[in-house]
């Protein structure tokens, strides 16, 4: 295991990422964090961070004394190497020259870090105000850049190394081979942590946690959830409940999907709450997008708090939260983090009384399918696209009522069943069809019609923050059209949105 420090970087958890891809198991704890060997046994290195800090100035963050009593070797990444040149009495100075971006770093020794990389220049990711100007004792230079003769350093005895740039980030070259070096080869990691180690280590700890005590969790369908409420089921079986709720808001089938996939399929204890008139009462003459999203939440609330209290006794409250959802730019376990407010599975309040677990939080995306996989879920329902808390309500335009909304489940169906006829669906990061709030003029047979009107919305994107309308083939998108007039009574247009992200958004409201 190798325990990242966070000093405040942007990239800390991308780092301890890039060591779970090397199949080492790797947390993220706060730069003043005890470690304790008999807490950590399986602990062979550390990493620290960067940071937006200086080390000399007010604000900067001290070194751990307890990670340098461990003897395990460390390796400083930008504030964490200069960090470590200032503990050890050398010294760092604001650089005349700031180094941000690209640049070039010469690889002057090759026997520890930078075994086996073929180029001895190297194109570095930098991201510094400062640089070390004086090498502390018993360090040497093993790489240089043009503005700093101690890009790279090492202490070989105490197996102390610092690079100024970031070997975690993409634009570096060589730098999986650097983190490789320092996790296999310096600290002597076995690469053997897989998503079924994961696996395996979360379920123990949630055992750990529960002991003989009552979980809740929400599911929502989604990825996240679902592997949580299976993760939950494995480690204390029937101690879980996971609470489904039937806003009436999702997708054509899903609700019934849900309950075979998740109760049956996976064995998952469920208590499917069907909660659709509430909703839909709730949202009864609603059109104002924020208002009905508001709506949906407390009435979510509402709903899940009085299941819980139904179901009683239970002490802890699971929650399917990732990564992406906790962070803006720093990490959340640091002293500098700023905390995103996110809407998990209908934004369950804090000070609902139980005490949260959190598995997923520190995975991205892809992992948790990974997780996901291993866990025996189907690939299917782990590849699906992103579904937004509010469901269609923000995809019927105006008023959501139980007709409009079938309509729309109608179309949307079709949408998606032709996206994956031409195996299109996995070529696109989301698609979706909005119910527009007009209706317009046509003809079908001889009579002329006045009805509704469909968008289709197909993007392209990696992390729905921008997107790109998806250049569909003009042959598929006519044949959806024909098959969702022809089968969805009350409709008769169906257009294509064409805008990107921004300047639009990839939901309607
Ligand atoms: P926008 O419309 O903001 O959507 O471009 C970006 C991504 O987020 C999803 N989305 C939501 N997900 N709760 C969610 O869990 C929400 O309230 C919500 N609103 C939008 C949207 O489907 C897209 O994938």
């Amino acid at each position: 295991m190798i325990i990242v420090l966070d000093y405040g970087s942007q990239y800390t958890q991308l780092i301890a990422r890039r060591i779970r891809e090397l199949q080492v198991y790797s947390v993220i704890l706060p730069y003043n964090a005890p470690i304790k060997p008999q807490d950590y046994p399986q602990l062979r290195g550390i990493i620290l961070s960067g940071g937006p800090a200086s080390v000399y100035g007010d604000q900067g963050l001290a070194m751990n004394a307890d990670c340098l009593e461990l003897e395990v070797p460390i390796l400083g990444i930008c504030y964490g190497a200069q960090l470590l040149a200032s503990t050890f009495a050398g010294q760092v100075e604001q650089a005349h020259e700031r180094e941000f971006g690209r640049a070039v770093c010469t690889i002057v020794d090759d026997t520890d870090l930078f075994q086996d990389i073929t180029q001895k220049q190297l194109t570095v990711w930098m991201s510094h105000g400062d640089k070390i100007t004086k090498l502390p004792e018993g360090f040497t230079a093993i790489g240089t850049s043009e503005n700093s003769p101690y890009a790279a350093i090492r202490h070989a005895e105490r197996r102390l190394f610092g690079v100024q740039f970031h070997p975690e980030v993409h634009h570096t070259t060589a730098g999986t081979k650097i983190l490789t070096n320092f996790v296999h080869r310096i600290c002597g990691c076995a690469p053997n942590w897989t998503s079924a180690s994961f696996i395996e280590n979360t379920i123990t700890d949630i055992q750990r946690q529960v002991g003989s005590e009552k979980v809740l969790c929400a599911v929502s369908g989604g990825v996240d959830s679902t592997v949580m409420a299976v993760l939950l089921n494995r480690a204390v079986g029937k101690q879980a409940t996971a609470i489904f709720v039937d806003n009436g808001l999702l997708r054509q089938g899903e609700a019934e999907e849900v309950r075979h996939w998740l109760g049956e399929e996976l064995g998952v204890n469920l208590e499917f709450v069907d909660a659709r008139e509430r909703f839909w009462q709730a949202l009864a003459g609603v059109v104002n997008p924020e208002e009905k999203r508001k709506i949906i939440g407390h009435t979510f609330i509402d709903v899940f708090a009085a299941s819980a209290e139904r179901l009683g006794g239970a002490t802890f409250l699971a929650q399917g939260t990732l990564y992406p959802d906790l962070i803006e730019s720093v990490s959340h376990v640091g002293p500098s983090a700023t905390i995103k407010s996110h809407h998990n599975v209908g934004g369950l309040p804090e000070q609902l009384p139980f005490k949260l677990i959190e598995p997923l939080k520190e995975l991205f995306k892809d992992e948790v399918r990974a997780v996901g996989k291993g866990l025996g879920i189907s690939s299917r329902w782990l590849q699906r696209h992103p579904f937004p808390g509010p469901g269609l309500a923000v995809r019927v335009l105006g008023e959501v009522t139980p007709q409009r909304l079938e309509l729309l489940q109608q179309a949307d169906a079709i949408f998606i069943d032709e996206l994956h006829k031409a195996d299109l669906y996995h070529k696109v990061w989301q698609a979706l069809a909005v119910l527009l709030p007009v209706k317009s003029v046509g003809v079908m047979g001889d009579s002329r019609t006045y009805e509704n009107v469909v968008a289709l919305r197909a993007v392209t994107s990696t992390d729905g923050m921008t997107a790109d309308w998806a250049e569909l083939p003009g042959e598929f998108l006519a044949s959806v059209s024909t098959r969702i007039i022809n089968e969805v009574a009350g409709v008769n247009r169906v257009v294509y949105d064409i805008s990107s992200k921004p300047p639009s958004t990839i939901e309607w409201e």
